[in-house]
């Protein structure tokens, strides 16, 4: 019998390719060339499965071009590039990978925070351009990290880890804000208050968006939302870009509306808002949250589990559409 044909539409390890090859005529990227949308389409036409990343978008007009589409694996957990609701009515799978990559992204999270507040990548960049002379009492005196008040807006996963680490790290007042309430139980591991919106905007040290990207989040952090916040306050964003107007940081940041920011993610990214290059109270990362070695592996053996589970034994891992498969 032929094997089920895949495309893997971007570099991946090359023990993830040489696994999907016994399984599937792949088609691959290794080259990581940059493919236009009608690219995608051109190679997607006639395969079974896509082996995606947060990359490549997969929408109605992709599904009409390619009806031989049964599944695609994201290799990621966030999916706001795949049209759920188009790929349902197609009856195409859509999967990710959650849980893999939570306690990964969470330590960057801390991390991205830590370098913030303690102006970290600003100082280093003043001591390799050969500007320190000399100590001052003052010199990159930033915020407190230990003891303040962490807003996390977005308490799944990745929030909740963050939270346990201020918490119990760092014996920080965690609050936070979501769609819903955690359960009793979820925010006493996690030493956490549910609080409005406004009042987290209002009342925290350093504000964490872990939220995932939607119409409804788009631009959840603009001007009036941060006009809100304590003029000594850090944002980081480590969910999506557009959820914060970049240009409205950007400008709020020059005008030390706010202290300082983390940003490992950006509206329309790779391109980065000229702005934000040019203000020094900023640390910028390359959407790297997710990315030590262990944790991609484990990303990228999930998304061929879902493929090989779905597509040889039907029976994916982590489905994001299960309604497709009865
Ligand atoms: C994710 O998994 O969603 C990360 O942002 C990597 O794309």
């Amino acid at each position: 019998m032929s094997k089920p044909r895949l495309l893997v539409a971007r570099a991946v390890f090359p023990e993830t390719l040489a696994r999907l090859e016994q399984h599937f005529e792949v088609e691959h990227n290794q080259a990581d060339a940059a493919w236009s949308k009608q690219d995608l389409i051109a190679r997607l036409r006639g395969k079974a499965g896509a082996f995606t990343t947060g990359t490549e978008r997969i929408d109605a007009e992709v599904l009409a071009a390619c009806p031989e589409l049964k599944v695609c694996a994201n290799m990621a957990v966030g999916y706001n590039n795949f049209d759920v609701p188009a790929m349902t009515a197609k009856g195409v799978l859509a999967t990710n990978t959650p849980d893999v990559l939570t306690e990964t992204t969470a330590d960057f999270g801390f991390a991205l925070l830590m370098a913030t507040a303690r102006r970290i990548a600003e100082s280093e960049h003043y001591l390799r351009a050969g500007k320190w002379t000399k100590w001052s009492y003052d010199m990159f005196a930033g915020a407190e990290v230990h003891g303040s008040t962490l807003g996390i807006l977005g308490m799944g996963r990745i929030g909740q880890g963050i939270a346990r680490r201020g918490a119990h790290g760092f014996g920080m007042n965690v609050i936070y804000h979501n769609r819903s309430w955690l359960s009793p139980d979820l925010e006493a591991a996690c030493r956490a208050r549910y609080v409005s919106k406004d009042e987290l905007l209002m009342t925290a040290d350093h504000v964490v968006l872990v939220l995932p990207y939607s119409a409804e989040s788009h631009h959840t952090i603009g001007a009036a939302e941060l006009a809100k916040m304590k003029p000594t306050a850090t944002l980081v964003n480590i969910a999506r870009g557009g959820i914060v107007d970049d240009a409205a940081l950007a400008q709020a940041l020059r005008d030390k509306r706010i202290a300082a920011a983390g940003l490992d993610v950006f509206e329309g990214e790779p391109k980065v808002h000229p702005d934000l290059l040019t203000v020094p109270n900023v640390v910028l990362t390359p959407h790297i949250a997710s990315a030590t070695v262990p944790t991609r592996r484990a990303m990228a053996d999930l998304a061929a589990d879902n493929l090989i589970g779905f597509l040889v034994n039907g029976k994916p891992l982590t489905p994001l559409n299960p309604e497709v498969l009865t």
